[in-house]
């Protein structure tokens, strides 16, 4: 049976999961107006990615006998100015993401409550992937900066990214 203080993050966190999807599809939409489309694809891929996360936590609240709660959230930032702005907001929301985790982690490690412990452990693998790739791709954007053919041969390489949920 999970605490009224877990449900309760394990509900808060289906929110900041969703959120990430709309931050993420609010830098896609920067990116398809500047037609770098290979760029916006990464970040739907990444949209879809963080509402399968957001589903996870709805799935495991159901399995363990409670109910999900579902709230809104406020706009996300729209007004961006360029790709290593993005991808360094987007490295600094998933540290956000890891530190709630380890947040939640720490609550089901309190209480020993085994089946969160188990769940959450996914997600604190997945966080350092997150991780690594947004300050991976940071630090091409930097070095290959805004404009050029770096940017196009980028661009193009984004433009592969598929969902694959069973690895995600
Ligand atoms: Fe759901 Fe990008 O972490």
């Amino acid at each position: 049976m999970l605490s009224k203080k877990l449900l309760t993050k394990l509900n808060e966190q289906i929110t900041h999961e969703f959120f990430s999807a709309h931050y993420y599809l609010a830098m896609a939409a920067y990116f398809k107006k500047e037609d770098l489309d290979g760029f916006a694809n990464f970040f739907e891929v990444q949209a879809e990615e963080e509402r399968f996360h957001a589903m996870k936590f709805f799935n495991f609240i159901y399995d363990q006998g409670e109910e999900a709660v579902i709230t809104g959230f406020k706009d996300p930032k729209r007004d961006f100015e360029s790709a290593e702005e993005i991808f360094g907001l987007a490295l600094e929301h998933e540290k956000l993401v890891s530190s709630l985790i380890n947040e939640l982690m720490s609550i089901a490690q309190e209480e020993q409550h085994y089946p969160s412990i188990s769940f959450l452990q996914w997600f604190i693998d997945e966080q350092v992937e997150e991780e690594a790739g947004m300050s991976k791709l940071l630090s091409t954007v930097k070095r290959v900066g805004e404009k050029g053919h770096g940017i196009l041969m980028l661009d193009r390489e984004l433009a592969a990214r598929t969902f694959t949920p069973e690895s995600e």
